[in-house]
């Protein structure tokens, strides 16, 4: 059994770790990882407390799926309800979709009997106020200082912050019967056009598991997962036969054919393959992940390997 987790979910990782032990699903225990992550106010880039659109309100991303049957669920700019990990399972659990998005999204949610709530903290709030000052001139307010709708293509790209586009949390489990699943949850680039999803709701980009190689999950900037097909490329590159970090380093490579300049390729992993092998990649250094296997009584850091895009 094992459980692997960008560092922000270390809060998540007993919650799952303790699924495993009681011989629970691996499906299950990137589910029960993800909402103690998606509860904590203090991270800003998941759940309750994340930063909001560019009009201020909170749309959240996120999907799961179960690498023993390719089933998956996944919902994108969820407003108003804190565990989108969860409306994500009762989408693979309940409904003929994959994806359910915006008024949908809450719709469902809602009729799970989820409690809606407000999930724009005070501190979340006073960023989202902050960065859009020192960003925005005046000619993109209203009277009322609202930004114009005519404005928001433009603010899009004025009032974008580089520093908080890239967060998310990612969980990837190996049950003791070897299935593997993953989970991926975020509230997004902060001071998005609202609407924009990113890599983390769709299958294939930011979020990718098959029992037969391997599970990849992607924190970074989603666009570029979105269109190189990240964690997908990770498990084909397991599937061609490269080793897993080899085929971290392919998929990577991959970005590299986007074509943008390095600083806007912000990118990490992390990966399993069947044989419960690990690692963590990221384009940035000095970043690690967190994991937790047999024998080991708490969750343990290791770095993650710097990897290059180049083509
Ligand atoms: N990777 C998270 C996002 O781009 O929304």
């Amino acid at each position: 059994m094992i459980l692997i987790a960008s560092a922000n979910g270390e809060v998540g990782m007993a919650a799952g770790w303790a699924v495993l032990q009681a011989g629970g699903s691996a499906l299950d225990a990137v589910e029960a990882a993800t909402r103690p992550v998606e509860a904590n106010p203090d991270d800003h880039s998941v759940g309750y407390g994340g930063y909001p659109n560019l009009l201020g309100e909170v749309e959240l991303d996120a999907s799961i799926m179960d690498g023993a049957r390719l089933r998956a669920g996944a919902v994108g700019a969820l407003r108003g309800f804190r565990h989108p990990i969860s409306v994500a399972r009762q989408v693979l659990e309940q409904l003929p979709h994959v994806l359910l998005v915006g008024e949908g999204a809450a719709r469902f949610a809602a009729e799970l009997g989820m409690a809606a709530e407000n999930l724009l903290t005070a501190p979340a709030e006073q960023a989202w106020r902050a960065g859009l000052a020192g960003r925005l001139p005046d000619e993109f307010r209203d009277a009322q200082g609202q930004i114009m709708e005519r404005m928001l293509a433009r603010a899009t790209r004025l009032a974008t912050d580089p520093e908080r586009v890239a967060g998310t949390v990612n969980f990837i489990a190996q049950d003791a019967a070897g299935h593997i699943a993953s989970a991926v949850s975020t509230s997004g680039w902060a001071w998005k056009y609202p609407g924009r999803l990113g890599d983390s709701p769709i299958i294939g980009a930011g979020n990718y598991a098959d029992d037969r190689y391997g599970a990849a999950a992607c924190t970074g900037w989603g666009e570029l997962a979105m269109r190189a097909g990240t964690a997908h490329s990770v498990v084909l590159y397991l599937k061609a036969g490269y080793a897993l970090e080899d085929a971290c380093r392919e998929a990577f490579r991959d970005l590299g054919a986007l074509g943008l300049p390095p600083e806007q390729c912000i990118m990490s992993m992390v990966a399993l393959d069947r044989h419960g092998r690990h690692c963590g990649v990221s384009t940035s250094p000095g970043r690690s992940y967190v994991y937790q296997a047999d024998g080991m009584a708490a969750p343990a850091q290791l770095p993650r390997l710097v990897l290059g895009t180049q083509v």
